[in-house]
């Protein structure tokens, strides 16, 4: 991934562990070529509307600039566990956002990802996690 976001990240990981909680990376950098092995054994096991609606398309994922994170279980519940809320109301602090928040997806273009962690920087992850908003209606675009 990217050295800068990668520093982050782990001084996110050392805070999260201070408080007793685990935060396990399952993807982070991609290839075009990952992300298209990605997006074929999704629409093998699930089909393609679950693809839409989950994963970028190759060469338009965030994985493959090395500045998202995936964090905990890729699973909807991850936002209800002391992990996934520790990752929701902190992340900012170390220059991430939960990319892909609920109730956004007409937006985003994707479901809620309570997993998916994007490295802004700071301090405009703050914020983006002040304003409520997602990152392209922060951005205006
Ligand atoms: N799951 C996100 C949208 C990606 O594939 O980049
Ligand atoms: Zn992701």
């Amino acid at each position: 991934g990217n050295r800068e976001a990668v520093v982050a990240f782990k001084n996110m990981y050392e805070a999260a562990k201070k408080e007793g909680l685990g935060l396990v990376i399952n993807s982070s950098y991609r290839s075009y070529q990952d992300q298209e092995n990605i997006c074929n054994t999704f629409k093998d096991l699930y089909g393609e509307g679950y693809v839409t609606k989950y994963v970028a398309l190759p060469g338009f994922s965030e994985h493959q600039t090395g500045l998202a994170f995936d964090v905990g279980s890729i699973d909807n519940n991850y936002g209800n566990t002391a992990g996934g809320k520790w990752l929701a109301n902190n992340c900012y602090k170390y220059g991430f956002i939960i990319r892909y928040p609920k109730g956004k997806q007409n937006i985003t273009g994707y479901q809620y990802e309570p997993w998916h962690i994007r490295y802004l920087g700071n301090p405009l992850a703050t914020e983006v996690h002040n304003s409520g908003l997602c990152l392209e209606e922060y951005l205006g675009i």
